[in-house]
């Protein structure tokens, strides 16, 4: 028996463009992994319910103005506050499908300027995901698919710039998954991608921080 090698769950996050499809998918994998006897939960940033949370949603439905960098923050913020009990569902054995984490953070704000590492340093800290799995769809695609709302950054030309940015991001942990393949398919990729990182994490799989 090994201290290191403690069974937990999953932190699985999915990024892509508004109406890539994440939030339909993010719940398909819910209910597939409870299905499959394990335990998951759903979460999503922003998390709108908390106070910070109010706030972020006030300025996407453009009800406030803030500057740049205090928004950016405030979405970071909206995160620590969520970090200590993501730590303690992962290590009871919940595994976290998550829609939308700090790549959102650092996409959005630097797609409006912000220097890069400014964006990400707020972010240090925070836990790693086990698996950044990206919806991958043009943004002239994902616009034609209908139902852009009326919130701060759902304009095709800001969502090609956030393209752009989510790009340099890349790393290990990503999964790149087709997301202009139909529902379905998207759903079997994802559930074998998932599957095997949620495997990995049971046998033990240390948790890290980002940015790692
Ligand atoms: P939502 O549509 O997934 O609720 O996200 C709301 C918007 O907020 C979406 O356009 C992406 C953006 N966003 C950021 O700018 N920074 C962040 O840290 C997060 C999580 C989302
Ligand atoms: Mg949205």
């Amino acid at each position: 028996d090994d201290n290191n090698k403690e069974s937990r769950g999953a932190l699985v996050v999915l990024e892509g463009l508004d109406r890539s499809g994440k939030s339909s998918q993010c719940s398909r994998l819910v209910s597939y992994l409870e299905g499959q006897g394990l335990s998951a939960e759903l979460w999503r940033f922003p998390d709108r319910t908390t106070n910070v949370g109010q706030m972020i949603s006030a300025y996407l439905s453009n009800a406030s103005q803030l500057d740049d960098h205090t928004i950016h923050l405030l979405f970071s913020a909206n995160r620590w506050e969520k970090r200590s009990l993501m730590e303690t569902k992962l290590k009871s054995g919940i595994t976290l499908i998550v829609d939308r984490y700090s790549y959102s953070g650092v996409a959005f704000s630097s797609a409006k300027g912000l220097d890069i590492e400014w964006c990400k340093a707020p972010e240090i800290g925070l836990l790693a995901p086990d698996l950044v799995a990206y919806l991958d769809i043009s943004p002239d695609k994902a616009a034609k698919r209908g139902g852009y709302g009326d919130e701060r950054y759902e304009k095709l030309e800001f969502q090609k710039k956030v393209a752009e940015h989510y790009k340099v991001l890349h790393d290990a942990s990503w999964k790149v998954v087709d997301a202009c393949q139909t529902i379905e398919d998207v759903e079997k990729q994802l559930q074998e991608i998932v599957l095997s990182c949620v495997t990995e994490c049971q046998k033990g799989k240390a948790l890290s921080s980002l940015w790692s």
